[in-house]
């Protein structure tokens, strides 16, 4: 077995005041202690399974693209990526090590798959992809192993489908089982769980539906796929919508291309408030 194999699934929110707790040193407040001790189990988790190389699926908040151009999923191929300053400066994380080579195999796979990926050879990374990376890891020099970027397109209508983040993820899979070396792959999901930022219902949470939504994802998420965009944004706010990309990852997971063996929940975590958000994480080791 020379082969690249993904090990694990992890799912998060990445609420960017959560961000802005762990840099300011806030982690204590009262507020926030129920929200980091239900991420202990998580970096204890990490340091116990750190792979070689995270395939973190998340979205730009229009800081590395724009309304000037709109990739529906965009692959980071470049050897860096640098935290973006999103208006108070950058935040004091480590810069994020990319993998060239795997995520140059990934796109050639993925693309001669069908799903066509933008390629993107320089691109600064924010909130979305730092919040989960300090979410697991802490406050690291450096962080554990090299990241492979994936931005997905979840602000600008048309965004894409539970369905096809779905069979997305069932590609990616195919993509790095097929590189050649023997490579531990973790695959992230990110972003959710209900929320909803500006007009009359700003504010909204649904955490009866988050649940649900963390059940099926764990037991039938090829049903969970199926759930069309207007009921994200009914039940879980304008930016519910996030939670296609947890569809991603559970997409890449070997139960779905038949092995027959449900995966195993080594950790499930939910928690309200986070700023304007409901807060779910899952981690899914494959069987
Ligand atoms: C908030 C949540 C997000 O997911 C985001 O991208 C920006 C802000 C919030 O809760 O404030
Ligand atoms: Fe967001």
């Amino acid at each position: 077995m020379n082969m690249a194999r993904i090990t694990a699934s992890v799912y998060t929110s990445h609420v960017p005041a959560i961000g802005a707790a762990i840099d300011l040193g806030k982690t204590a407040e009262p507020y926030w202690v129920p929200l980091f001790k239900g991420y202990e189990p998580s970096k204890q988790w990490m340091k116990d399974n750190t792979p070689d190389v995270i395939f973190l699926v998340y979205n730009d908040h229009a800081t590395a693209f724009s309304l000037e151009m709109i990739p529906t999923f965009a692959i980071g191929t470049a050897a860096e990526f640098t935290p973006a300053d999103e208006g108070y400066g950058p935040r004091p994380v480590p810069k994020v090590i990319g993998h060239p080579e795997l995520a140059s195999h990934i796109a050639q796979s993925v693309i001669q798959d069908d799903f066509d990926l933008t390629i993107v050879n320089r691109m600064d990374v924010d909130h979305g992809l730092t919040v989960p990376l300090s979410l697991l890891c802490g406050q690291p020099q450096a962080w554990p192993c090299p990241v492979i970027p994936f931005a997905v397109n979840v602000v600008q209508y048309p965004v894409p489908s539970g369905r096809r983040c779905f069979m997305l993820g069932q590609a990616i899979r195919r993509a790095i089982e097929s590189y050649d070396a023997p490579l531990k792959v973790q695959i992230w999901g990110t972003g959710g769980m209900s929320h909803q930022l500006q007009g009359p219902r700003a504010g909204l949470i649904n955490a009866d539906w988050d649940n649900r939504f963390l059940d099926r994802l764990i037991a039938e998420p090829e049903a969970l796929s199926k759930v069309p965009h207007i009921e994200y944004v009914r039940e879980a706010g304008s930016e519910g919508i996030e939670l296609v990309m947890w569809l991603i990852a559970r997409g890449a997971m070997s139960d779905v291309a038949g092995s027959g063996k449900p995966p195993k929940v080594a950790h499930r975590f939910f928690h309200v408030p986070a700023s304007n958000t409901a807060v779910g994480h899952l981690i899914l080791e494959n069987a």
